[in-house]
Formats: C-alpha cells, sequence, structure tokens
C-alpha cells in the first residue's frame, strides 16, 4: 500500500511533504506533524476573518478554473438561517491529473482539516467529499481518518472542544467524467443522474438540496491549513512571477517522459527546467513535440513554446493554453497528433451527458472526422469543418465539457497542422511514427 515517494530537490514540497510517510496518515501522526492546531485555531475566530486571511492569501482554485476560493467563500451568506454545504471534488476524472488522490491517499487529514476549516468559514455543518467510486484505497484511507477524527472529537458536534458542529461524509460516485462538474455533482450527491444543472441559480446561492453550497478541490481545501499556520504573506511570497498566481502547485505528469509522477513547484516554475531537470526529459532517443499542460481540456501548445512558460495561471495564458488542474500530458516525436487528438475526443463523446445538442452531436461529429482523418479517408474540408463545428460548440452549453473536446483538437490543427495535411494526402499513415 505505498511506495517510495522522494521529492526532487528543486521542488517546494508542501502538500507532499509526507506523501510515502504512512505515519502522516494516522490522527497521532498528523498532530506529531502540527496537524489540527490551524482547525483550532480557525474554530475559534470569525468566519469572515478566514475568509480574508484566504483572500489575502491570493490562493485560487486547483480544480481547474482557477477562482479565488477566499472570494467564493464570501458568496455564502452568512447568518441567513439557512443550512449551508460545502462540497469537496474529489472526483478527479481529468485525463492526465492524479495529484488529488495521492493527497488523500497519504495525507487524509490535511484534507479533513481543511473541510473543516472551509465548513466553518462559509457557516457550514457539513461537508460531503464526493471521490471517485474507482478510488478504493484513498476511500479506505478517507474513512479510516474520518472515523479517527470522529473519535477523537476533533469533527462532530463539539469539534475540538468549540461548541461548533463539523461533519464529514465520504460520498462515492459510479466513475463519470461529468460527475466533476460541480453541479452535476451536486445532482449526483442528491441521488439523481449527474446532469449539470444550468447556472444561475449558483451554488452560493441555491445549491446542494436546494441551499447555499461551496464546492472546493481536494488540493485547495487541502492548502487551507498551511495558509493558516504560516500566515497569507507567506503563501504569497512563495510564487516566482506573477502575484496573481499564489503559493505551490501540484503538477501530475504523464505520457512520453523520463520520470512521470507528482511534483510540487512554487507558481512561476520555468516550465523548461521543470521537463528537463525535474521530470528528466524525454526517453532515450527521442525529442519532446508537444504538452496539454492542464489536463486534457486545455489547449495543446509545441516544445518550443513549452520551454518559454512560467508555470503559473497568466503564464500558460500567454501561450494561449491554461494552467487547468496540472496535468502535464507529454508527447515526443514518435506520436501522431491527429490519432491522439482522436482519442481525446471519443473521449468526449464517451463522457457527454447528452443534454445539450451542440455537445451531444459536435463531440460525435468532431470524433468521427478525427477517425476519418486518421484512417487516410480524411479531406482538407474535414478540417474545416472542426473549426466551424468547434465554434458552434463553445460557450454555448449548460456547462463546459462541449468547450473542453474543441480546446485541445483546434490548437493541435493550428500547431500540427503539417501531420494533418500528411494524412489527408496519403503522405503518412498514423499508424507509424510521425517525425
Ligand atoms: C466536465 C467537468 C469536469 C470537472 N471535473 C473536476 C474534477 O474532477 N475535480 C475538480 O476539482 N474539479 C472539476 N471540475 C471543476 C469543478 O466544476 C469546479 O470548478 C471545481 O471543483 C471548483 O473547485 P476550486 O474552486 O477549488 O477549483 C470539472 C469541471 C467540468 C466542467
Ligand atoms: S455541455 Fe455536454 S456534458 Fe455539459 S451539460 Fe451539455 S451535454 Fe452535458
Amino acid at each position: 500500500m505505498g511506495y517510495p515517494h522522494k521529492s526532487h530537490p528543486r521542488e517546494t514540497p508542501i502538500l507532499s511533504k509526507y506523501f510515502g510517510d504512512p505515519e502522516a496518515r494516522t490522527l497521532e501522526g498528523w498532530k506529531a506533524r502540527g496537524g489540527y492546531k490551524a482547525l483550532s485555531q480557525a474554530l475559534a475566530t470569525d468566519p469572515v476573518a478566514i475568509q480574508n486571511v484566504v483572500k489575502e492569501s491570493g490562493l485560487r482554485g486547483r480544480g481547474g478554473a482557477g477562482f479565488p476560493t477566499g472570494l467564493k467563500w464570501s458568496f455564502m451568506k452568512l447568518g441567513d438561517g439557512k443550512p449551508h454545504y460545502l462540497c469537496c471534488n474529489a472526483d478527479e476524472s481529468e485525463p492526465g491529473t492524479f495529484k488529488d488522490r495521492e493527497i488523500m491517499r497519504w495525507t487524509p487529514h490535511a484534507l479533513i482539516e481543511g473541510c473543516a476549516i472551509a465548513a466553518h468559514a462559509i457557516g457550514a455543518e457539513t461537508c460531503y467529499i464526493y471521490i471517485r467510486g474507482e478510488f478504493t484505497e484513498p476511500i479506505a484511507v478517507m474513512e479510516a481518518a474520518l472515523a479517527e477524527a470522529r473519535k477523537a472529537g476533533v469533527i462532530g458536534p463539539n469539534a475540538c472542544g468549540s461548541g461548533k458542529t463539523v461533519n464529514i461524509w465520504v460520498h462515492r460516485g459510479a466513475g463519470a467524467y461529468i460527475c466533476g462538474e460541480e453541479t452535476a455533482l451536486m445532482n449526483s450527491i442528491e441521488g439523481r443522474r449527474g446532469n449539470p444543472r444550468i447556472k444561475p441559480p449558483f451554488p452560493a446561492v441555491a445549491g446542494l438540496f436546494g441551499m447555499p453550497t461551496t464546492i472546493n478541490n481536494v488540493e485547495t481545501l487541502a492548502a487551507v491549513p498551511h495558509i493558516l499556520n504560516n500566515g497569507p504573506e507567506w503563501y504569497k511570497a512563495m510564487c516566482l512571477s506573477s502575484p496573481k498566481s499564489c503559493g505551490s502547485k501540484l503538477f501530475s505528469v504523464c505520457g512520453n517522459v523520463a520520470r512521470p509522477g507528482n511534483y510540487e513547484v512554487p507558481m512561476g516554475f520555468p516550465f523548461k527546467e521543470f521537463l528537463y531537470d525535474l521530470c528528466g526529459g524525454p526517453l532515450p532517443g527521442r525529442k519532446f513535440k508537444a504538452i496539454i499542460p492542464g489536463g486534457s481540456s486545455v489547449p495543446v501548445i509545441t516544445i518550443e513554446e513549452a520551454e518559454q512558460v512560467k508555470m503559473d495561471y497568466e503564464g500558460f495564458m500567454e501561450f494561449g493554453t491554461m494552467l487547468g488542474s496540472g496535468g502535464v500530458i507529454i508527447f515526443d516525436d514518435a506520436q501522431s497528433m491527429p490519432k491522439q487528438l482522436a482519442r481525446l475526443a471519443r473521449f468526449y463523446a464517451h463522457e457527454s451527458c447528452a443534454q445539450c445538442t451542440q455537445c451531444r452531436e459536435g463531440t460525435a461529429w468532431m470524433t468521427k472526422i478525427l477517425e476519418r482523418i486518421v484512417a487516410g479517408q480524411g479531406t482538407f474540408e474535414d478540417l474545416d469543418t472542426i473549426f466551424e463545428l468547434t465554434e458552434n460548440m463553445t460557450g454555448k452549453t449548460i456547462c463546459v465539457l462541449s468547450d473542453s473536446c474543441g480546446a485541445p483538437v483546434t490548437s493541435g490543427i493550428t500547431r500540427f497542422r503539417g501531420e494533418f495535411e500528411a494524412l489527408i494526402t496519403g503522405k503518412r499513415s498514423s499508424t507509424v511514427a510521425v517525425g
């Protein structure tokens, strides 16, 4: 049930400091490492003051969109007499992203502490941790840690002796990508089909069971105790470039690379050094070609672009892509981009909940066209159709899954058009290496 996790000397291990350390999983072990001090103090502090500390720290959501966390919390109207809810999004279904499950596997009490602090800050007595059902080990570890925390009175009625109630429950999903979308996640907890809801109303007004609700990602919530322990200035000061991107970030690295895995670096870290130094560069005899840096739903960039990026929200945007969830997918020169992008499109077509015509039909059509091109039966008109299709699939649907299908595909065609054209003109087959 373990693996030898060793941080690279150039990492800044804050959330990942205890990855691989079985003792950090226990309540006693977590307390011995400074755990639950922040929660005790937070429960004795005014919720608005906690919101303000998180606002000052500059923490932004790590689930994909990067929304400022303290600001999100401040949308919850305190003292309105309604039950408030916190949902921790532990669905982690984005292809290429595998950091949240490691936080839960190794430091479950960090997440419990973050959830309890957040619940207090938004006036909630109940938090649901929504975990993808296939994550059997993280679920078992979280359940065991929650049982320990309840038994010790850290959470529950009179949490940490504060007189406040904080209940935290695990809710298992059945493994659908769409259930990571925040409103689909709430429907799923309510026992309905996990379909996204039209917004407004936004969750802070009418969320879970129609009540004010905040949804945050695992990594976001696990960062909160560290911010309270060390202060917002400490968190802000960690950034190496843009003052709008603060703290450290866990990046999951997969694909054609020497050392895949999770790496924690300060925001603004140079991507070139990240790829060649921390991740060990390409596999022997190969060269990097393209990167999807934020999980599969953001635009593809070339290696030449990636080598200039500073790894923060603004740094990725400068090159027309996004930090997203921080799932770095790497392609080397042996990969066929049309083939890889066809695979991604198929994923989105499979995961579409089918409520919106543009998404249901668009993702399926996009897949068909791409597969036709890969099979050597595409036309130049097909490329134009993909762009037209993407325009109709973007910004017009209930959630952004539809946009997510188009983003890697159109950016991939723009940057690697030659590979598509070579397949169309019959010069190359995608079943052999494309240089
Ligand atoms: C199709 C889809 C899937 C998503 N999957 C996840 C997920 O697995 N985990 C997650 O934290 N956020 C996911 N999100 C983003 C959430 O809807 C939401 O923005 C996030 O959990 C908010 O947390 P944060 O503010 O802490 O980032 C997904 C969004 C979409 C549209
Ligand atoms: S965009 Fe796609 S996944 Fe999102 S609600 Fe519409 S059909 Fe469902």
